[in-house]
Formats: structure tokens, sequence, C-alpha cells
């Protein structure tokens, strides 16, 4: 394995490879990226892990500074992984000038849901994982469900702007508890962290609701919100939509998604889940 910093060594070294997967990831990784990574390197010759914390898609009064960054760490549990690559370049090798002068921008699906408390992020993933897709050329990208508006928002990026990647979404992986592996969980106290399992429950009993034929999605969301405060969080949403277009179902619904994000001390907690059929 070979970790390289610039655009130039990474295209000397992808010289002539056949299918390539790319995961993109910011680092600091755990089991949920490691998922990625071993759906990419089961399915493609090569895969490309880059590692880049992407200032442009942090706002103003987040965690951009403290962002933890782990990369020897992080290149050893890939090196035993069978990964092939990891591009880990610095800021102005992806960004060189100074002042972005072109975004990708999706309205559409960047200002709903976490777009609506972090107006600038989603413009700035599509923009990082739209160079990111040109600089590597690759075959694949592989993304977690765990970030279901990401998710949908870079297939909806791929389709529009006919960029030559498959995208392929990986399943949540999740503690034992049911609680998402995420970078941020490290933000939660003990007590916290006991309490956190309550978001992926409570998007459960959801389910379980729809499931049994209960299609009051207001009052669901309503219920669903009252329980996480109940429990300590402080709720941004919990939303029942099309899984596709993250609008409210609507008749040509296939499949419904249960989407929250909540606050629980330091840390905002997001996570989502199936809720079958419309
Ligand atoms: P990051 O938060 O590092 O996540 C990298 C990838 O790992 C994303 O596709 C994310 O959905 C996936 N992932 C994280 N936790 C997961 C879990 N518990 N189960 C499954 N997959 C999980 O998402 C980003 O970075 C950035 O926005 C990025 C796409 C790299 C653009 O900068």
């Amino acid at each position: 394995m070979e970790t390289v910093r610039t655009i130039r060594s990474l295209k000397a070294a992808l010289h002539g490879a056949a299918s390539v997967g790319l995961v993109p990831t910011m680092g600091n990784l755990h089991d949920g990226h490691m998922a990625l990574v071993d759906t990419s390197v089961d399915r493609c010759d090569t895969t490309v892990v880059s590692i880049f914390v992407n200032p442009l898609q942090f706002g103003p009064n987040e965690d951009f500074d403290n962002y933890p960054r782990t990369l020897p760490a992080d290149t050893a549990m890939l090196e035993s992984a069978g990964v092939s690559l990891v591009f880990a370049p610095p800021v102005h090798e992806v960004f060189p000038a100074a002042g972005q002068t072109v975004k990708v921008t999706l309205p559409s699906l960047s200002r709903l849901l976490c777009g609506r408390s972090r107006p600038s992020h989603f413009d700035g993933v599509a923009t990082v994982v739209a160079k990111l897709f040109n600089i590597v050329g690759s075959d694949y990208a592989f993304f977690g469900e765990k970030d279901w508006q990401q998710l949908t928002l870079i297939r909806s990026m791929v389709r529009y702007l006919s960029i030559p990647t498959t995208v392929i979404g990986v399943p949540t992986v999740r503690a034992a508890d049911g609680l998402a592996l995420s970078s941020r969980n490290r933000y939660l106290s003990d007590a916290e962290r006991a309490i956190a399992p309550t978001l992926y429950q409570t998007l459960c009993s959801l389910r379980d609701a729809i499931q049994h034929g209960d299609r009051r999605y207001r009052v669901l969301e309503r219920h669903g919100r009252d329980a996480l405060a109940d429990a300590g969080f402080e709720v941004d949403y919990v939303a029942v939509r099309d899984a596709m277009t993250l609008r409210t179902p609507h008749a040509e619904s296939e499949r419904l998604r249960i989407l929250a994000a909540a606050r629980l001390g330091k840390a905002r907690l997001i996570d989502n889940i199936d809720a079958g059929q419309a």
C-alpha cells in the first residue's frame, strides 16, 4: 500500500489499473468506514481511500479545527484491509485557488433536513466529491447509508452531471446497542453514550408502527420528537420521507425512509432507517 499526497503521484500510481474503487473519507476510521473499504476491496482490483478533512463542508461554528486527524492509525487499518492506495492531500492540493470559484449545488436536496441547520454543508460535500471523482477517475465509489441525505445527493449529482462512476450504498454499521458508529460519538460523555441508542430505538419504533399500517406520518414524527426530547436530546428533526427524493411521501413513492438528527451535549447525531413500502 502506498500513501500519496499529490494528484500527480496519485495518477502515476493508478496508471493502467483495471477497475478502481474509491472510498472517500475524512479519516479517523472506524468499523463503519471499514465496511465500505471491505466492499470495495471485494469488488474492485484497486481500492483508493481518500482521507481529506474538507474545509468546505464545515460551517463557521463547526468542528473543522478539532476534527480528529489520525493518519498513522488510519493507514495501519487500511494496509491490513488490502487497500492499494491512500490519497491524503493537503488542502491546497485539492483547492489550489485562493477563493473557491466553482461550486456544485443541488438546491432540491441540499436545503432540506440537515441542510436547514447546516446551510453550506452539502454544497461543500458535492463540490469535494465531484473533484475526487475527477481526480481518481473511479469506476465505483462507496458511501455509507448512515449519511442517507449525502448518499442521495451524490447519486443525483452523478446522474445529473453524467459522472462515469457507479455509486454503491453500504448499510450502516452499528454498535451492539444500535448506535450508528460515527467519529462524532467521541464527543459523548458516558452518561450521554448510555442515552444515545434511543435515537435508533425511536426510529425502529416508528418503522414498526408504519409496518403495522399507521400512515399518520406527521403524528408519528411528533411521537418521535417527543420520545427523543424526553430522553434528553435537543431534536433537530424526525422525518418520514420518500427514500429517493427526501420529500414528504407521495402517491408514487416506492420506499420510505425515516431520518432524524438530534443533539446530545456536544455531539450532533444523525441516523436513518428503511421503513419499507409506502
Ligand atoms: P466521513 O464522515 O469520514 O464518512 C466517510 C464515509 O463513511 C461516508 O460515506 C459515510 O457515510 C461512511 N460511514 C460513516 N459511518 C458509517 C457507519 N456507521 N456505517 C456505514 N458507513 C459509515 O462522509 C464524509 O466523511 C464526507 O462527507 C465525505 C463523503 C468524505 C466528503 O468529504
